[in-house]
């Protein structure tokens, strides 16, 4: 695998590296703490292009790869995990997701300000009986005339109080189960759409995580996405490349984990020596690097498929699978490395291990992972 990156990659991940610097990390703690959405930072995130950062410039996007897009967001995240998965979630999701498959016309309407970061978006595929089971649809849309009337309950739904948009996924017809699925782009705005509950979290506290309550909303018929029917094939192939940007968050955590590490390690002093002349130490620092290596690998190998348009589906489960253990992994031995001061707020690797837990469950938990990995190796 080619790593010679282009300047603008180079470009873009320097960028990001300034912003998250100067504009995320002075705060991130404290939106952590008081479980606070970053408006602000993802305003300036719309204007810097990191909203829309893979559609192209004639729908008001970056016209980017997604290698840079991964560069871009690993730099978000060893900041502010919590950023990470609202850009991620706004790009991967929605924005791949209505740019591959939306009409010209709902291009034109939503695409455009989702991509300049003038409005935002979130994907409605779990319920409280359909996770890792995303087939499972209770959620219904009942066609009448020219609209659908949609009735049902979304969960952990990421953006989901903040977003303007959220492309939703409900059964059009329960007889038909997996194939009787379609996806639909919902408005806000409109009557019957409302928030249902507001989760608190382990980690990524500052990133938004609600349940969605819809009764009786009349969708447009011009807002169904794709083909009748076609909503889990919509969502499951969205999520191949969502999958792609959870890994790259999970990397951005292990880094900032192991950055974190580094540094304290070369200050602390135990026994009259800092303790990275302590080969404890330096075995711990070693495994932690190595494996970052391997996770950064996987995930440049997934994106370049992707970009070359070859079937990446399986190399990103490998990602995501592996990325997401070594960012648990990092910030435990990062937490471990700092002793008593990282088990306490002050040096915040106790916030990487409570933002990297989730990167092993959402967007298809670790088993789910493997399921996609095994079956694409055994049909
Ligand atoms: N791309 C396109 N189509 C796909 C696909 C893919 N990657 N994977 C499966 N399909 C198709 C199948 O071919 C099948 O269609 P046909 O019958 O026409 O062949 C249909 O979709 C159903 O697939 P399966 O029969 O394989 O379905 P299954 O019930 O056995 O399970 C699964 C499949 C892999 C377990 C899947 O349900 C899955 O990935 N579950 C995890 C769901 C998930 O990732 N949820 C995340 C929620 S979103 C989120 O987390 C966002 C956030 O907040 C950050």
């Amino acid at each position: 695998m080619n790593y010679e990156f282009t300047e603008t990659q180079l470009m873009i991940r320097d960028t990001a590296r300034q912003f998250a610097l100067e504009e995320l990390a002075p705060t991130a703690d404290e939106r952590d703490e008081k479980e606070e959405f970053p408006t602000g930072a993802v305003k300036k995130m719309g204007e810097l292009g990191f909203m829309g950062m893979m559609v192209s410039e004639r729908y008001g996007g970056a016209g980017l790869d997604t290698i840079s897009y991964v560069l871009a967001m690993e730099e978000i995240s060893k900041v502010d995990a919590s950023a990470c998965v609202i850009m991620s979630v706004n790009n991967s999701l929605v924005c791949w997701g209505l740019e591959t498959f939306g009409t010209e016309e709902q291009k034109e309407r939503y695409l455009k300000d989702l991509a300049t970061g003038k409005t935002l978006g979130a994907f409605a595929l779990s319920e409280p009986e359909a996770g890792s089971d995303a087939t499972n649809q209770r959620t219904t849309a009942r066609r009448e005339g020219e609209y659908y009337i949609l009735n049902g309950t979304k969960n952990f739904i990421t953006n989901g109080s903040q977003a303007d948009v959220v492309l939703v996924m409900a059964s059009t017809d329960r007889s038909k189960g997996a194939k009787g699925v379609s996806a639909f782009i919902v408005e806000k705005n409109i009557p019957g759409f409302s928030v249902a509950k507001k989760e608190k979290k382990l980690g990524i506290r500052s990133s938004d995580t609600v349940s969605l309550a819809f009764q009786d909303c009349r969708i447009p018929a011009s807002n169904l996405l794709g083909k009748e029917g076609e909503g889990i094939k919509f969502a499951l192939k969205t999520l191949d490349g969502g999958r792609i940007g959870i890994a790259t968050q999970a990397l951005g955590i292990a880094e900032g984990s192991l950055e974190a590490s580094v540094k304290y390690a070369k200050e602390r002093k135990a026994f009259n020596h800092p303790i990275a002349e302590f080969q404890g130490i330096q075995f711990k620092i070693a495994d932690m690097a190595t494996k970052i290596e391997a996770a950064r690998g996987l995930i440049l190998n997934a994106a370049a498929l992707k970009d070359r348009n070859q079937p990446y589906a399986t190399a990103a489960a490998m990602a995501k699978l592996f990325a997401s253990k070594v960012a648990v992994e990092s910030a435990l031995e990062a937490i471990q490395i700092h002793g008593g001061y990282g088990y306490v707020r002050e040096y915040k690797v106790e916030r990487f291990l409570r933002d990297a837990k989730i990167t092993e469950i959402y967007e298809g938990t670790s088993e789910i992972q493997r399921v996609v990995i095994g079956r694409s190796l055994l049909q």
